[in-house]
């Protein structure tokens, strides 16, 4: 039987608050298909829809939903299987068993869908080309319109919903951060100089298979934490080289851990590598005490700028005043990504419905300069967001270069002393938090080491 992590109660309440919310109207929900690796039969790791997961709860594929607001009704869409499927897969559970799970009354056949959607029902934007097919057939419509159709109204519903996480949703964001924890601290164990990147990620994919879970999304695991979304696990790893890892697990409800930390590949950072973990981990920290319902996360990424930027003008690498330099973007050399986004069932929730819809709006719209563009959330906090919280300080060659040659900046800039981190590469730190009325709490339950200390000494045994 497939897994139902919350009970039918729970599903029944969120559909009718959806429905509360949108008040009328007919909404379809598509759950995900199987998808061809490198030939029809050869698939993909199956992933269900998160919307879907969240409303119906069936982690299975070919299987779709509507709810119609006017009649107050739900009717699960799906077919059971034949005996000639059945001698490949075994034996399933009866759609209506699944439907019971969630809730739900009202099931029939999928050819039946065709007949309870218009061209006038609202849908979600589809990520997958499938489903803009599939809708292009149901609603007679070409694929560009449906393209631009996804309904507002159902996008705002849904991504209210899900932003706010539940005492039940928050138990399994724990959990599932904890497998999190558990990959980086085998990752900790195992990591000397001589080993490769991708040993590391057999470690962590490991240690996260042990929990019946998988990565959340592809890890980063490399010694060129610089390149910020580096998918190479090619490198020998030597004395003296940071590693970056960036892994985080997706439990079998499939809530999701993202956590990184920066580990010397010997077991003992160099005093320059530690003064700079040092500024990331002080950034993380004076975020986290600002963290609270009400606050803006905008305001705590430019918090994390100046943190970032005065930490290195105690170096020397940086001049000049500091809120000037954050207002006009130079720390944005070394802090060029956001510092953090929202988390859910999704890695980056509710991505796939409009970055700009799940961490903008009420009055706070998406920056455009370098760097801060890169913020995902920038929004007013409320109650029940979970969220990372992930500084980091990298040093880019190219960029370096490039903002040399263009005079970028030389108020608030010391290009000379840049030179002693060309080979530097990057630290991030990134935890998860659920914002509460007075403050936060650290998603997971054995609290990764985060100070430079800790790590040496958990790298230690
Ligand atoms: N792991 C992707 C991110 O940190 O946003
Ligand atoms: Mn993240
Ligand atoms: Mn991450």
């Amino acid at each position: 039987m497939t897994h139902f992590p919350f009970a039918p109660l729970t599903y029944m309440q969120r559909r009718d608050a959806f429905i509360q919310l949108v008040g009328s109207g007919t909404y379809l929900f598509l759950g995900n298909h199987e998808v061809a690796f490198n030939y029809e039969d050869n698939t993909y790791p199956f992933r269900q829809d998160s919307t879907f997961l969240y409303f119906f709860g069936v982690n299975l594929p070919n299987v779709f939903a509507v709810i119609d607001a006017d009649k107050n009704e739900c009717i699960l869409f799906a077919d059971d299987i034949d005996i000639n499927m059945l001698i490949w897969t075994g034996p399933q559970p009866l759609v209506s068993e699944l439907a019971e799970m969630a809730g739900i009354v009202k099931v029939l056949p999928t050819a039946k869908l065709p007949t309870y959607i218009s061209n006038r029902t609202a849908y979600l934007p589809p990520y997958r080309n499938k489903h803009l097919l599939l809708l292009s057939e149901w609603l007679g419509l070409p694929v560009a319109a449906i393209k631009s159709g996804p309904s507002d109204k159902m996008i705002e519903a849904v991504i209210q919903l899900r932003s706010v996480k539940s005492d039940d949703e928050l138990a399994l964001m724990n959990e599932a951060v904890d497998i999190s924890e558990d990959l980086h601290y085998a990752v900790m164990r195992s990591l000397k100089p001589g080993k490769y990147e991708y040993e590391m990620v057999a470690v962590a994919e490991s240690a996260v298979r042990n929990f019946n879970a998988r990565f959340a999304y592809p890890a980063i695991a490399t010694i060129n934490g610089q390149v910020l979304h580096n998918h190479e696990y090619h490198h020998q790893m030597r004395d003296g080289q940071l590693f970056l890892l960036d892994a985080g697990a997706e439990h079998v409800s499939c809530y999701a851990g993202d956590l990184t930390r920066t580990f010397p590949v010997s077991g003992k950072f160099s005093n320059q590598q530690k003064e700079i973990y040092d500024i990331v981990l002080d950034a993380q920290n004076a975020v986290v005490d600002g963290l609270k319902e009400g606050v803006y996360y905008r305001d705590m990424h430019l918090l994390s700028a100046t943190v970032i930027f005065e930490g290195l003008k105690s170096l020397g690498l940086t001049k000049g005043n500091t809120d000037e330099a954050v207002m006009a973007g130079a720390h944005a050399l070394f802090f060029p990504h956001g510092l953090g986004h929202m988390i859910g069932m999704d890695v980056h929730d509710m991505e796939n419905l409009g970055e700009n819809k799940v961490g903008y709006g009420d009055g706070v719209t998406r920056p455009t300069e370098f760097g801060f563009r890169s913020l995902r959330l920038g929004k007013q906090l409320k109650k029940g967001y979970v969220l990372t919280v992930e500084p980091g300080i990298y040093f880019i060659p190219a960029l370096i270069d490039l903002w040399k040659s263009e005079g970028k900046h030389p108020d608030f800039i010391n290009y000379d002393a840049l030179e002693a981190y060309r080979s530097f590469g990057g630290i991030r730190i990134e935890d998860n938090y659920v914002i509460e009325k007075e403050g936060s709490s650290r998603i997971g339950y054995n609290k990764l080491v985060n100070s430079a200390d800790d790590v040496e000494s958990a790298m230690a045994g």
